[in-house]
């Protein structure tokens, strides 16, 4: 079943009914402001950090479900009766629905008692606002008298102290309302040189900035007493709950249509210019209020969404195919891309299943998400890289997390993670193959945010790589530290105290358990950094990193291989984990998906037979699960990963951001039908026909499905935030239509299904304007190129001459 409709030609997808299985979100904003918007006008807004800067409250796990958000509430002043055209929070039915999430903007639109509402809600490039542009139009035969509220309930700023700390809060917040704005000024009379504000284009009849005089003691968003009377009581927050409520009174004559502008905004002053005139306790406004004055016309707020278009329409055009699957071009042309924007803003801090207090950004996570963003703005992705660098350790490891809005990293979380230090390498490795701009080895970056400590960026990668080989296991394996890529594979932990953190809480001296999962990762990137160092002319390193790649592929196969599939690891008593010698626990996905991307056992067969054991093991029709036998009780020396019930996240769950390592691993051994099979099971547009078993938005991936093992095989969960985002995105574009950025040229090496007879593809790379044809003329995978009509060798295209901007190929493949 489907709760709506995928609208290409827009970039959209219409919900065309409000009570969708779970809150189908959308994000606004890519820049600095950002908002998170449900289906039915829920969420929150915030600026750089959810957790730190957070501009509105929301209400987390909430009965019912998305509580809090941007509301407006319609009433008829001649019947008195008043309905949500966002459908929440009043839930009174809607003659029309339907939501369309776009790139970066959300429009609801809704008709009742047959005045019809259209609120396009978005956030401009550049600004730190976001824009509700309300359309009310008369669908009667006479003139209606219709009030229009608005509705924010503020945070006071620190999402977590705004949820616990109330023998404080209650007695912190306060406003101004000056020119029919209202401002939100907690805590700007001490430390913070901040403010929100909330702005309406229309006169206003009434307001209110107190939430219990705009709800009535008692009574909730679904019915406040202000919208019910028709009336706002004019009231001055003075501590307790802040919000924003503007009342405004339209005459709509039959057929007629009103436009009416709330902006809601954040702003910041310099320390010593904050008040006006200076001495009081009143906010300067000079800078803020040409801003406000700015978006309170409807030209320039149609202006600014032509912009948005336009930007979007820029971004997602640098990489645009045309394959004969709808699911592949729907995702990579325009969710999926603007998925990887998402998870490269955000990493895995705010989404309906992350509460924006939890987490900063993950520094293994932002390393891989960088993979399925470089391409877009390789500008930002290097900011990114060396903000990331600069939290690097001396040693070599890193920070687990890192705050967004200082840039630092996490002191609570900490290190010894020990697969993180590599992300960065092959972070790098793809900002270099996207850019060649390899002036960035050179820039001096600092360590763990120390002034003095810095280095060329390049060192980062050596200190990166030699973390790996200063920590090696009995078996001569990596040692896996409090966690490798499985956050939830925790053997140093041994906890047995309810609510101790699994990752942080770290009760044996690691000195014994290994991970086979960082072995391949270090191969990997071990390659891509013989690639580097011979690049820098850099014989030395690039010698020992070869000679380390080949001993630590020997390590591999003499500990790590079980005969049929990679193992997983080995505890702290020396004991192996994912073998055929375990009870549970006996093959996992990861292993297999990296060591064969990284070329292991490719040209002996071996790759082919582990991943037999996949498809024998691990796949189901919903996707590939983590691992099997489910563990069905919980291991005190394994952790984390045995403490969920089978078959849901780690434990055998469908982790969808392993899949794509199978997919790329499946195009190695040159098995495009099987890689190809893999991502549709996945593929979100594909799932959307199973919405109802689904349950999240068919327009993104989710983190998890759940398992064979679980009662809800086939349910999703914990959707936009993941990995998923940029994996699948490399996995499809790069391993599966073979379109990959090198460091010498773009590779055209597809290996796509038999039943495929081409697809082309436009790729911006390096300024240059590929325009690829690829046409199949015979069963197999071998690639012939031809560019600009002229035959060349191999399959990667060099680097054209300085004036060329267009490049015309075409690749055989058969
Ligand atoms: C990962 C896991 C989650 C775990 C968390 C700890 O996100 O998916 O289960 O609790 O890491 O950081
Ligand atoms: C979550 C974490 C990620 C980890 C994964 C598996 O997605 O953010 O860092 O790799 O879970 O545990």
């Amino acid at each position: 079943m489907k709760y709506g409709h995928f609208d290409d030609s827009a970039r959209e997808y219409v919900i065309t009914r409000p009570d969708t299985p779970l809150p189908w979100i959308n994000y606004l904003g890519c820049e600095a402001y950002f908002g998170l918007i449900s289906n039915t006008a829920g969420g929150y807004s915030f600026y750089k950090d959810a957790r730190l800067r957070r501009l509105t409250r929301y209400r987390y796990n909430n009965a019912p479900y998305d509580m809090g958000g941007r509301y407006i509430y319609l009433r008829d002043n001649a019947d008195h009766k008043f309905w949500s055209p966002s459908w929440m929070p009043v839930r009174s039915d809607l003659d029309e629905y339907t939501c369309r999430h776009g790139m970066g903007y959300t429009i609801i639109r809704s008709v009742s008692h047959r005045i019809e509402a259209e609120t396009r809600y978005f956030v401009p490039i550049g600004e730190n606002l976001e824009i509700w542009e309300l359309t009310l139009t008369n669908k009667r035969a006479k003139t209606a008298d219709i009030s229009a509220f608005s509705a924010v309930e503020f945070c006071l700023w620190d999402a977590l102290d705004d949820s616990t700390n109330f023998q404080r809060n209650f007695s912190t917040g306060q406003v101004e309302l000056v020119d029919e704005v209202i401002y939100h000024k907690t805590e700007y009379r001490e430390r913070r040189d901040h403010f929100a504000y909330f702005a309406c284009s229309e006169k206003l009849v009434g307001f209110d900035t107190q939430r219990e005089a705009f709800l009535g003691a008692y009574r909730g968003w679904d019915s406040p007493a202000a919208v019910e009377a028709g009336e706002s009581s004019n009231s001055m927050a003075n501590g307790w709950q802040p919000i924003g409520a503007h009342h405004i009174k339209v005459q709509l004559m039959a057929g007629e249509s009103r436009k009416i502008v709330f902006i809601l905004g954040y702003h910041e002053n310099p320390r010593d210019a904050k008040f006006d005139p200076p001495g009081s306790q009143t906010i300067n406004k000079k800078t803020v209020k040409p801003i406000i004055a700015k978006y309170t016309q409807l030209k320039n707020v149609d202006a600014a969404f032509i912009a948005l278009h336009d930007y979007w329409t820029e971004l997602l055009g640098k990489l645009q195919v045309n394959t004969p699957d709808e699911h592949t071009n729907r995702m990579v042309n325009i969710w999926n891309a603007y998925q990887c924007m998402i998870t490269f803003n955000i990493s895995r801090s705010a989404s309906y299943f992350e509460s924006g207090i939890g987490r900063g950004m993950g520094f293994r996570d932002s390393n891989q998400d960088l993979l399925g963003f470089v391409h877009m703005i390789p500008e930002r992705a290097r900011e990114r890289i060396l903000d990331l660098a600069a939290t690097l350790l001396k040693n070599g490891g890193a920070f687990h997390q890192y705050q967004p809005l200082t840039k630092r990293g996490n002191n609570d979380v900490g290190s010894g993670f020990n697969d993180d230090p590599a992300w960065l390498v092959l972070a790098v490795a793809a900002y270099l193959k996207e850019t060649g701009d390899w002036e960035i080895l050179e820039m001096p970056v600092q360590y763990e945010n120390e002034a003095g400590s810095e280095t060329p960026l390049y060192e980062h990668l050596q200190r990166s790589l030699q973390y790996t080989l200063d920590r090696l296991g009995p078996n001569e394996l990596p040692l896996i530290g409090r966690a490798d890529w499985n956050d939830c594979l925790n053997l140093n932990c041994f906890s047995d105290t309810p609510g101790q953190s699994f990752q942080t809480t770290t009760n044996k001296d690691g000195t014994v358990a290994e991970s086979v999962f960082i072995a391949g990762l270090f191969v990997l990137v071990a390659k891509e950094m013989v690639a580097i160092a011979g690049h820098k002319a850099d014989s030395g390193e690039a010698a020992k990193m070869q000679l380390a790649a080949a001993q630590m592929e020997a390590t591999v196969w003499k500990s790590g291989w079980d005969g049929g599939w990679f193992r997983r690891a080995y505890d702290d008593f020396g004991h192996v984990l994912g073998s055929k010698e375990n009870t549970e626990g006996q093959i996992f996905i990861e292993p297999q998906g990296i060591c064969i991307w990284a070329g292991l056992g490719v040209e002996d067969g071996r790759a082919q037979k582990a991943l037999d054991s996949v498809a024998k093991y691990l796949a189901t029709p919903h996707g590939i699960v983590l691992q099997q036998p489910a563990f069905s009780r919980y291991y005190l020396h394994l952790g984390e990963i045995s403490s969920y019930p089978p078959g849901y996240k780690e434990n055998a769950g469908i982790f969808c951001h392993t899949n794509p390592w199978i997919m790329i691993a499946e195009t190695k051994v040159g098995r495009g039908d099987q890689a190809f099979d893999y991502y549709m099971r996945i593929n979100p547009s594909k799932r959307e026909g199973i919405s109802e078993l689904h349950k999240c938005e068919p327009y993104v991936y989710p983190q998890m499905i759940a398992g064979k093992d679980a009662p809800a095989h086939g349910e999703a969960k914990n959707s936009w935030l993941s990995g998923t985002a940029a994996m699948n995105f490399v996995a499809i574009t790069q391993a599966i239509l073979g379109i990959q950025p090198q460091y010498d040229g773009l590779e055209i090496k597809p290996i796509i299904p038999s039943g495929w007879q081409g697809f082309d593809v436009v790729r911006y790379f390096r300024g240059v304007r590929y325009e690829i044809s690829v046409s199949r003329k015979g069963t197999g995978n071998k690639v012939l190129l031809e560019v600009d009509g002229k035959p060349i060798s191999g399959t990667i295209i060099p680097l054209p001459a300085r004036d060329v901007k267009i490049l015309k190929v075409i690749a055989y493949i058969g």
